[in-house]
């Protein structure tokens, strides 16, 4: 889906596909450089982080495992609860393994804070976070994010495995979700 698919709910477009896989191929360069000894293991967050998963693995020179973890944050509302929970868990042992998370969006970070401080706590040699966009609030927390797409407004977006309600993630761009779809 396109953004001139759902015009109507949407009051800008932030990051065209293209902008996006252009973005996503210099954060590779960047990742390739530092694991030089063996490629981390991918730790994507679902639901979210589909689309940067699959469009940042195959980007990449080398073969990283995958896996994925589920949280609770935001359900079906536009603000975080600060309660994380693991809806499902990796099916990886991180015991002495290199970890980069995989985010679709980072706001609050109380969510990426939590899962690093988690994964670190299973012994995992070190745990790096990749995100395709950061909000100005994460800017407040001390969390340190080793590779980030863009940083944005804080405005609620939609697209590339962002939802509202479970919507919109099947759209190519990322875009600024109009008021008044959740104004009401
Ligand atoms: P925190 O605040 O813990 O939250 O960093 C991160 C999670 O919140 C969701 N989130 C959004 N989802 N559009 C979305 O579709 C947004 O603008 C947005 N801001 C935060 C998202 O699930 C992320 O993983
Ligand atoms: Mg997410």
């Amino acid at each position: 889906m396109r953004a001139g698919d759902v015009q109507a709910d949407l009051s800008k477009v932030l990051y065209t596909e293209q902008q996006l896989r252009a973005r996503i191929a210099e954060v590779a360069r960047q990742i390739e450089a530092d694991y030089t000894a063996e490629p981390p293991l991918l730790v994507g967050v679902l639901k979210g982080a589909v689309m940067i998963m699959a469009d940042l693995s195959r980007e990449l020179k080398f073969m990283p495992e995958m896996d994925w973890m589920a949280v609770s944050s935001y359900g079906a509302g536009t603000k975080s609860s600060g309660v994380v929970k693991i809806l499902k868990d990796l099916d990886t042992d991180v015991m002495g393994r290199d970890v980069l998370i995989v985010e679709d969006i980072i706001d609050s970070g109380l969510t990426l804070s939590w899962l690093k401080e988690n994964l670190l706590t299973r012994g995992a040699k070190s745990v790096k976070i990749c995100t395709m966009l950061r909000k100005p609030e994460a800017l407040k927390t001390d969390i340190s994010v080793e590779y980030i797409g863009y940083d944005i407004p804080s405005e609620f977006v939609v697209g590339y495995g962002l939802d509202y309600a479970e919507k919109y993630r099947n759209l190519r761009d990322i875009a600024v979700l109009a008021p008044h779809v959740y104004e009401n």
